[in-house]
């Protein structure tokens, strides 16, 4: 089937012949996969089968059934390495690549980005995420959204949502409050969704308040569609639907993989009955064709990439992801005066962990390996020596350990590739806590013990525990940075790439530290959100926890200044949008990637406030001595709060500072701002409601102050004190309690003077 008007958006008309010329079964069977990847086609009305794979890193087309044996495709950097980046054009660059070899092997939606919340770093699929804040989440899967789909080819965003743990994945339930779940687990779905217009969502395993995200009503329909405008389909995560004719009425268009007809069967089973009404059917029908029609539409045939450039590009965007934590003594980049000989020492520099288990595991075109990487940096009259310690044991043997040590104390500087094994980090469970294997943390103090200049390059895909931090010089985090992880650490070893990458999650120094330590991953089925707004780096401010390393940190071989902070408007309103901009000069002697973070903290009245939140960022390239101008815009929706009562976002009157720096915990500059709020919200207000909450409401303080005085005054009429310390403190006393009377309360409280009648009465007023 051909729409009538190609290259645009498939309409409702070119929609409608066909479901009417659909019988039910065939309306039932487009509603699951034909099998593991594809959709049903129904040839006689012209509607192809559109194939989806894995995801996200790259692409995981099996060759034939079976998991575990995919054809070969360039295995990007890990979300987690992407993410690192903060570079939004690299990060959508990385994404038309990816789109371009979904058009090579003809897959027309990849499965990702995966952008669940980094709520605790036991998750075992952290490395398939982002970032413990949504904001940065929401933009950097927008970005790569928008690179897979300028090639014509769908993506699917995932898991929708609350999906944070592997731990009963398909069957706990997420126990969140509904602020929270606005403001922290969906945000980065509605940035997402709106910049972006993913194509497909697919929903998670769990229960997000005890409702199957399959059958969510509330999240598949209501804010995915009413509110945020989602135009796609949305399809199961593998196996997750439970009632198939519920996920129909809430909005789970494609049951994946295939049912063998059963669950077809209960949707026709259901119209015939009644318990669904056929229209319902129609319009997830209508969803699916849309997009299937189009993007079948946008194939295209005969498309070839090429894999060098793809092997660079996944070099480039796996060196930008690499995070300098430490850097004593600027024992890098490796010169050559200072270092003649260098020992390299440990497995992961001969067989790197470039990638998680699972799902999204990708057969790379080929692999980089960082010890030969090294090798070919060598300049001349450098020495290399390696040692291979089988560090995947448990525990090391002590001949091993003295190799190690010798390779060390004959070179000037040792480089030790450490990390996490695969067994750590995979689909499908989580880990127990956040320390390196005890054979890794040996070699490391081995090694350091003897030699003072010591390096650490790390491969692992979420934070861990470094009790040996002080005792090494370096450590370059280089996450599992895919097939060109290899050169990458080579070029930033030796400095031919300044690092540029920052921590888009906080390393704890301890699992004891972290926000979801005493609920993460719960029992019998259900997980309590406790630690509720305060995730990642907003824990670690409130409760003045010092990080190992914190949230939005990362060094370069050069040094920035900040100055000269602007911001457009002093008082600002929800009409308007803010500019701030600030200049940022390279200090150091060498081109370099600054990182700038924009916070906002509230000042004041702001309910149950995070110290601060990162609103905005930029990536900005200096070269040595060159100064720029980074200018960024936040808009009312970042003054604002999910109001629960309300179901919306507020803004109220308020102070605000912003706050600009090179990570959450060094704020270089900040300026406060003023927001008037323009919303003119309708007070809702009932017997229930406080004085304390009517008191601050502009309608309803005039009618409440007199009565509040009334009750005070009331509550001491009789009584004699001894002195007036002691009425002044009974005068307080009985304020704090009148403040948090329910209105109804004070008929009660009043003597007589107030009735049910006037409560009501009052009600009507304010509520009118
Ligand atoms: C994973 C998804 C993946 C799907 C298909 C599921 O187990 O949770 O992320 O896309 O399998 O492989």
């Amino acid at each position: 089937m051909q729409p009538s008007n190609s290259n645009s958006e498939i309409s409702a008309q070119d929609i409608q012949p066909i479901i009417s010329q659909l019988t039910l079964e065939e309306k039932a069977a487009l509603c699951s996969g034909l099998d593991n990847w594809r959709t049903k086609p129904i040839e006689r009305l012209g509607i192809p089968s559109i194939m989806m794979t894995d995801g996200p890193h790259g692409l995981r087309r099996e060759k034939g059934e079976g998991f575990g044996n995919s054809e070969k495709a360039t295995c990007f950097p890990t979300a987690v390495a992407l993410a690192s980046t903060w570079n939004t054009d690299l990060i959508q660059k990385v994404g038309a690549a990816i789109g371009e070899e979904c058009q090579a092997q003809d897959v027309q939606i990849l499965l990702g980005p995966g952008i669940n919340i980094k709520r605790s770093p036991l998750n075992g699929r952290n490395f398939e995420y982002y970032s413990e804040d949504p904001i940065l989440s929401g933009k950097i899967a927008a970005a790569f959204i928008k690179g897979v789909q300028s090639q014509g080819v769908g993506t699917s965003l995932k898991h929708f949502a609350v999906n944070n743990q592997e731990f009963e994945r398909m069957s706990v339930s997420a126990e969140v409050d509904e602020r929270t779940l606005r403001e922290i687990y969906l945000r980065g779905f509605e940035i997402a969704v709106k910049e972006a217009k993913p194509t497909t969502l697919m929903c998670a395993y769990n229960r997000i308040n005890s409702i199957f995200a399959a059958e969510h009503r509330y999240l598949l329909h209501e804010i995915l569609k009413e509110e945020w405008g989602f135009e796609g389909f949305v399809m199961s995560d593998w196996g997750a639907v439970n009632d198939r004719v519920e996920g129909v009425k809430a909005g789970l268009q494609l049951e994946m993989p295939g049912n063998d007809g059963i669950n077809d069967k209960k949707i026709v089973a259901a119209v015939q009955s009644g318990a669904l009404e056929e229209e319902r059917l129609d319009e997830v029908v209508a969803d699916l064709l849309r997009v299937i029609l189009k993007l079948a539409e946008q194939k295209k045939t005969g498309v070839t990439f090429n894999t060098e450039a793809h092997q660079e590009l996944a070099q480039r965007a796996a060196a930008e992801s690499i995070v300098l934590l430490k850097n004593e003594d600027s024992i890098l980049p490796l010169s050559k005066k200072r270092f003649k000989s260098i020992a390299v020492i440990g497995d992961f520099a001969e067989n790197p962990r470039f990638q998680g288990g699972g799902s999204s595991r990708v057969n790379p075109t080929k692999l980089d390996i960082p010890f030969q990487e090294i090798y070919r940096n060598l300049s001349t009259g450098m020495d290399l020596s390696f040692c291979n310690d089988s560090t995947n044991d448990d525990y090391l043997d002590n001949e091993l350990m003295e190799d190690a040590q010798q390779a060390a104390q004959l070179a000037d500087v040792a480089i030790v590739f450490a990390g996490l094994p695969n067994s750590y980090e995979t689909e499908g469970y989580d880990r127990q806590h956040i320390d390196m294997p005890p054979s890794h943390i040996q070699l490391i103090e081995a090694v350091a013990k003897v030699q003072p200049n010591t390096v650490v390059v790390l491969q692992n895909g979420s934070a861990i525990a470094m009790p040996w931090a002080n005792q090494v010089k370096g450590i370059l985090e280089s996450w599992l940075g895919g097939q060109g992880g290899g050169a990458a650490i080579a070029n930033v070893l030796f400095g031919r790439v300044n690092p540029s990458g920052k921590l888009t999650e906080t390393f704890p120094q301890k699992l004891e530290d972290t926000p979801a330590f005493l609920n993460f991953p719960g029992e019998n089925r259900r997980v309590s959100y406790g630690e509720g707004l305060f995730v990642g780096y907003r824990y670690y401010d409130k409760k003045q926890i010092e990080p190992l390393f914190p949230f939005g940190f990362g060094l370069s071989y050069t040094t920035f200044e900040y100055q000269k902070m602007e911001l457009s408007h002093e008082l600002m309103t929800n009409e308007d949008t803010l500019e701030v901009s600030v200049s940022v000069k390279n200090t150091g002697n060498r081109a370099g990637q600054e990182i700038v973070q924009l916070y906002v903290s509230s000042d004041g009245n702001f309910p149950n406030a995070a110290i601060k939140e990162l609103k905005a960022f930029a990536k900005v390239a200096l070269e040595a001595g060159e100064e720029k101008t980074v200018t960024m815009t936040l808009n009312w929706r970042d003054f604002a709060f999910y109001h629960t009562q309300y179901k919306s976002w507020v803004t109220i009157s308020n102070s605000f500072n912003i706050l600009v720096g090179s990570s959450s915990q060094d704020i270089h500059l900040q300026e406060s701002i003023h927001f008037q709020t323009t919303q003119n919200l309708p007070p809702i207000f009932d017997k229930y409601t406080t004085f304390k909450e009517m008191i601050v409401h502009p309608k309803s303080s005039d009618l409440v102050s007199p009565l509040m005085e009334q009750l005070m005054n009331g509550m001491f009429m009789d009584a004699e004190f001894p002195d007036e310390q002691s009425k002044k403190d009974a005068f307080e006393f009985g304020k704090a309690i009148v403040l948090d009377l329910p209105l109804c309360k004070a008929v009660g409280f009043s003597k007589g003077k107030f009735s049910e009648e006037m409560v009501e009465e009052l009600l009507n007023k304010i509520n009118t």
